[in-house]
């Protein structure tokens, strides 16, 4: 089974970081963008290794979602990736499980946007299929992102959630959600 560790951004060394950009990028067969890695940095990664070599990469990183009045403090997953010869043996679970501790710890709610592949593993984490519209907060205000709704997944943790109300991210460069 794979060495699952944790670390924040701030101490993994430009060759372990160069490393999972590289590993996501296979795992993504070229489709994830500069902003899609951006937006994985500057929170705790989990990495899972077997011996010296990389094989699964996850992070979490802080945001602030709107939803019943106030600005939750929300952890992020972003970049989640398990490369194609190790999947089902319960790497994807493991960095889960890494980045939940992480979550109930720190954060008022864990939120993702899912690719199709990775629901099941979502749901059975608990993970919560947001049913109501997502929008984010643009700097023209606040705007719906339509192609979103549906692929929103969240983890409640302290703070009750309405998963049929409104949902807004904050802002940032490419891929909003
Ligand atoms: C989604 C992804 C990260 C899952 O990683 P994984 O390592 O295969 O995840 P796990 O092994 O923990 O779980 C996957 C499945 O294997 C099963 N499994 C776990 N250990 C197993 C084992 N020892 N033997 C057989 N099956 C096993 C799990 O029960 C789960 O089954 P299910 O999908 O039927 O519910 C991986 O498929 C991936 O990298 N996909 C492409 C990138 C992607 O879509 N990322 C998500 C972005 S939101």
């Amino acid at each position: 089974m794979a060495d699952v560790r944790t670390a924040h951004t701030a101490d993994l060394d430009a060759a372990t970081l160069t490393t999972a950009r590289l590993l996501l990028d296979d795992v993504f067969a070229g489709e994830m963008s500069d902003d899609d890695w951006e937006h994985a940095l500057g929170g705790i990664h989990a990495l899972a290794w077997e011996g010296d070599e990389l094989i699964g990469h996850a992070s979490v990183v802080q945001r602030r979602l709107l939803h019943g009045g106030r600005a939750l403090r929300t952890g992020y997953v972003e970049g989640v990736g398990v490369r194609a010869d190790r999947r089902r043996r319960g790497v994807g679970g493991a960095l889960m499980d890494a980045l939940e501790r992480v979550l109930r710890a720190a954060y008022e709610l864990g939120a993702l946007g899912a690719t199709d592949d990775a629901v099941r593993l979502y749901t059975a984490h608990g993970w919560k299929r947001w049913e109501g519209p997502t929008s984010a907060l643009t700097p023209e205000g606040i705007v719906r992102t339509v192609d979103a709704d549906g692929a929103v997944y969240v983890l409640p943790l302290s703070t009750p959630l309405e998963l049929t109300g409104a949902l807004v991210c904050d802002w940032r460069d490419g891929d909003v959600w």
